[in-house]
């Protein structure tokens, strides 16, 4: 087991009616508060107008219009700016991992006097961050009990993940009958991405028995509580568990102890939304089990059949490559049939810039040095048969 240091200092009210305790929250933070949301999802839902009604002695500025995706140019700068002439105390994010990430480069951005963009590509290293709050409608990212945000900076197709403990919320607000709302593509999409996120744990080099433990129920949680979304999107305990397991499943909790991952799907779907703006978890779902197959071998064997056998009930006896090549395929076929689109094509990526793509994510990621090493032409070859 390998040596670790563990700390979160974000404080989590889960629950029915938690947003209620919003002024509580804010009130030790200051008064001048910068509220960022997206594309309006909140105003549909009733919570914008909450939100307003319980900050009524607090001054509110709004950053709106935060995309999927969320963009440097567009929408971190103009925040930092605001941030910067109206002497903003904290910044209350309201919606989902998009709106909370650009609000986590914001608050960095916002105590620094050079380009953010520095801050980003760890040029400089951040002294301090404004303090977040955040009421996370989207189950998905975790990005409410982690300290990264990921941006997009259209210009140069870069999509950086900005990491810096300075950067967790102070408190996330998480009630699941928010999230009842969620359009079903994103649904499944969140799903996918926590899915992912528990996988790029689990396959590493040193791993424990706790962590596969944690892995495989929160796996296994995902993967059924989905279905019963699926038939009833106001499911609440089903909502409720997903939403949990989604917070967990960034923070790094399920792997403490074992070897670091370089997290490889991730660093190919980034670059894949950098390029083409598609829905990230969409693109680790497509992916997934091409890059399974792709490094399938002597060495990742064993990891693929503690996952066949734990998750899928696959025979233990059977032959170990056929236990993991029936997980791959139960893998694929799992994301199928919930519905998520399974190729890039049907995403509108065509063949035309893979091997630029491919060139992209080994300069910014050097899955060279990952757990199951990919070359530029892995990576390419792994594209190519996700068409
Ligand atoms: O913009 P609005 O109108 O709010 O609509 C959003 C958006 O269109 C909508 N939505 C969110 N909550 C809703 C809702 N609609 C109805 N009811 C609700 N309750 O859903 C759409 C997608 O929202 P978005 O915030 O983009 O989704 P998600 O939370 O999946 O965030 C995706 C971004 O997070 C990054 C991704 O790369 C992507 O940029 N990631 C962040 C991570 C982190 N911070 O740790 C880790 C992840 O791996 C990921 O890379
Ligand atoms: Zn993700």
């Amino acid at each position: 087991m390998q040596n670790f240091e563990y700390c979160t200092p974000t404080r989590l009210l889960f629950g029915r009616g938690v947003v209620d305790q919003l002024p509580e929250v804010m009130k030790p933070l200051g008064k001048r508060v910068l509220l960022t949301y997206g594309g309006g999802s909140i105003k549909r839902t009733g919570l914008y107008d909450k939100v307003k009604q319980l900050l009524h002695d607090f001054v509110i500025y709004e950053l709106s219009g935060i995309e999927p995706n969320p963009k440097y140019t567009q929408s971190v700068v103009p925040g930092v700016q605001m941030c910067k002439e109206h002497h903003i105390d904290v910044i209350l994010a309201v919606g989902g991992g998009s709106v909370l990430d650009c609000s986590k480069a914001i608050a960095a951005g916002a105590c620094y006097d050079g380009e953010t963009w520095d801050l980003i590509t760890y040029k400089v290293q951040a002294q301090k961050a404004l303090p977040i709050v955040d009421i996370m409608t989207m189950a998905a990212t975790g990005s409410e009990y982690d300290s990264g945000g990921v941006i997009t900076r259209t210009e140069s197709n870069d999509k950086l993940g900005y990491i810096d403990p300075l950067l967790f919320p102070v408190c996330s607000l998480l009630d699941p009958e928010l999230t009842f709302t969620i359009p079903l593509k994103h649904t499944l999409a969140g799903v996918a991405d926590a899915m992912n996120h528990v996988l790029e744990q689990f396959f590493c080099e040193d791993h424990t028995i706790l962590n596969d433990a944690m892995c495989i129920g929160a796996l296994r949680t995902l993967m059924t509580h989905v279905q019963r979304v699926i038939n009833n999107p106001n499911d609440y305990d089903a909502r409720a568990e997903i939403f949990f397991t989604c917070t967990l499943a960034c923070n790094n909790i399920f792997s403490l102890g074992n070897s670091p991952s370089r997290w490889p799907l991730h660093a190919m779907e980034h670059t894949l939304s950098a390029y083409y703006d598609i829905t990230h978890g969409e693109g680790l779902a497509i992916i997934t089990p091409r890059w399974m197959k792709h490094i399938l071998n002597e060495k990742t064997l064993e990891r693929f059949v503690t996952y066949g056998t734990q998750l899928f009930g696959i025979d233990a006896s059977l032959p170990a490559q056929q236990i993991a090549e029936e997980a791959i395929q139960r893998t694929h076929d799992f994301f199928c049939q919930i519905g998520i689109p399974m190729t890039l094509t049907q995403v509108g990526i065509d063949d035309s810039r893979l091997a630029e793509m491919a060139a992209h994510t080994q300069r910014v990621s050097h899955l060279e040095k990952a757990w199951a090493p990919l070359t530029e032409q892995d990576i390419e070859a792994i594209y190519r048969a996700s068409l």
